[in-house]
């Protein structure tokens, strides 16, 4: 993909940390069905072209549906996963492309909270020497009573108080609000300045919960942390937050004060996300349901703007593809009839060769059939769902002998744009955009676009 804008709103000299165009890939061995796709292997484009600021002392907060790259943005940042491209400086200090000797002392300064507290700790330990390991590991503290001294001290921080009762206990011995708190005292014990806390409470207990995220808010003020906070729970959030990243597919697609992000969404994502959040208290909040419709293939993603499959707003730009027309049809024969359904269904043959990410489908006539017969059953398409953004997209429609051809507007990538206090990646703010769409529409000839042949492999 070409770098995208970098996104200036926000970039003060105050950032602790500066990520510039970050890309995270996965290297994935194509599975048995998909070599008879002919996609051998691929990468998983996890975070791709991510582009912050991470303030002092600050909350920002990285919000998405599962799989959109919020743990790997987090782990990318703390070097526990490697960066294929772009950049991470810590004031100022380059992080990337550093040894494992080299990364370490950087590491003290970042630390990482999981989602699930039991998984953290190693049940054969007990609580003082878990908490006192990182002492240990980076040779900062040595003998026996200055481990236990500096333990007592991060386990009473964290509201184990007295130490005592605790430093000789197992894992298995707490509860789970107690193994989480056992956690923060491990992670705050090398005094770092970063915490990222990927989904720390969302396998806790609701009593639990509250308490968890006000103890680190309390922690963050005593030792003047700064928190990367991942969540897939806006409502949490929102009361949790100064600022929000909202992700999809591995991209931010917007950033703001979570004040902003409640109040005026920007992106029709995060409105789609936040129409999804019906309980007014936000501590009493659980996981959501999200806007519906699957988050689509990462290894080959979506053409111009990842959302645009499931975006209510998409238009002419946004990046119609092939694959679009068959979610279309089968969402349609989902809700025909059976006799409607078998009749519509024998006048289209195999559907597979829709299954490309390009800006021209061939929708092809059943064996003995004809090209108008598939041509009809686009028109039937149309004709019941006229509204669907998805027809914005068609600049053309040809009848061949063994199907119909469709031909749709050149995707493009959206920008990351300054939206008041926001950075909104969405061609419903550049006026360039609109305008193009709005000549498509008279049917002026397309020019040409400045990223043409956008690379989905
Ligand atoms: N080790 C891995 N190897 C290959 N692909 C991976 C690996 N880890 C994650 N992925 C893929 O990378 C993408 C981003 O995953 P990630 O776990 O970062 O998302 P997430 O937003 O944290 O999701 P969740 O809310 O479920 O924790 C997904 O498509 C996922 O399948
Ligand atoms: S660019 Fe904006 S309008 Fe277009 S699909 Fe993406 S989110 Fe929707
Ligand atoms: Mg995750």
């Amino acid at each position: 993909m070409p770098p995208q804008t970098p996104a200036t709103s926000g970039t003060t000299a105050d950032s602790l940390l500066e990520v510039r165009d970050l890309h995270t890939r996965y290297s994935v061995r194509g599975s048995f069905f998909d070599r008879l796709k002919g996609r051998e292997s691929g990468s998983v484009h996890a975070v791709d072209g991510v582009t912050l600021d991470l303030r002092h002392g600050e909350v920002l907060g990285l919000v998405g549906e599962s799989g959109s790259g919020k743990t790997t943005l987090g782990r990318t940042l703390l070097g526990l996963v490697e960066a294929s491209s772009g950049s991470i400086r810590l004031e100022g200090e380059e992080l990337t492309g550093r040894s494992e000797a080299e990364m370490r002392p950087l590491r003290r300064r970042m630390q990482i909270v999981f989602q699930d507290p039991h998984a953290s700790l190693n049940p054969a330990m007990t609580v003082g020497a878990l908490v006192a390991d990182p002492l240990r590991f980076h040779k900062l503290a040595s003998g026996r009573e200055e481990l236990r001294a500096r333990a007592s001290e991060a386990l009473e921080r964290v509201g184990l108080a007295p130490a005592s009762e605790y430093l000789d206990k197992y894992p298995a011995d707490l509860s789970g609000g107690q193994k989480q708190r056992a956690v923060l005292a491990r992670a705050i014990i090398l005094g770092p300045d970063v915490l990222v806390a990927d989904e720390p409470v969302s396998m806790l207990d609701m009593s639990v919960r509250a308490k968890i995220l006000e103890l680190m808010l309390e922690l963050k003020d005593e030792l003047g942390l700064t928190y990367i906070y991942i969540t897939h729970d806006l409502a949490t959030a929102k009361f949790f937050c100064d600022r929000i990243a909202i992700m999809y597919l591995g991209r931010i697609v917007e950033l703001g004060p979570a004040a902003d992000i409640y109040e005026h969404p920007q992106h029709p994502y995060t409105a789609a996300l936040l129409k999804a959040i019906p309980e007014p208290d936000p501590r009493r909040a659980v996981a959501r349901d999200l806007p519906r419709g699957e988050v689509p293939d990462a290894v080959v993603p979506p053409l111009g703007c990842p959302f645009h499959p499931r975006c209510p707003r998409a238009f002419e730009v946004c990046g119609w593809e092939s694959r679009d027309l068959r979610t279309l049809l089968e969402e349609r024969w989902t809700k025909l009839d059976q006799d409607a359904y078998e009749r519509e269904r024998a006048l289209v043959g195999e559907l597979d060769d829709l299954d490309v990410a390009e800006s021209e489908a061939f929708l092809p006539a059943a064996d003995g059939g004809s090209g108008e017969e598939a041509a009809g059953v686009l028109e039937a398409m149309r004709a019941d769902a006229p509204a669907d953004p998805f027809w914005s997209g068609v600049a053309s429609t040809s009848v061949e002998p063994d199907g119909v051809r469709i031909g749709f507007h050149t995707p493009r990538e959206p920008r990351d744009l300054e939206v008041g206090r926001s950075v909104v990646n969405c061609h419903l703010h550049d006026p360039g955009a609109i305008e193009l769409a709005e000549r498509l529409r008279r049917g002026e000839p397309e020019p040409e676009p400045p990223d043409a042949g956008a690379d989905a492999g």
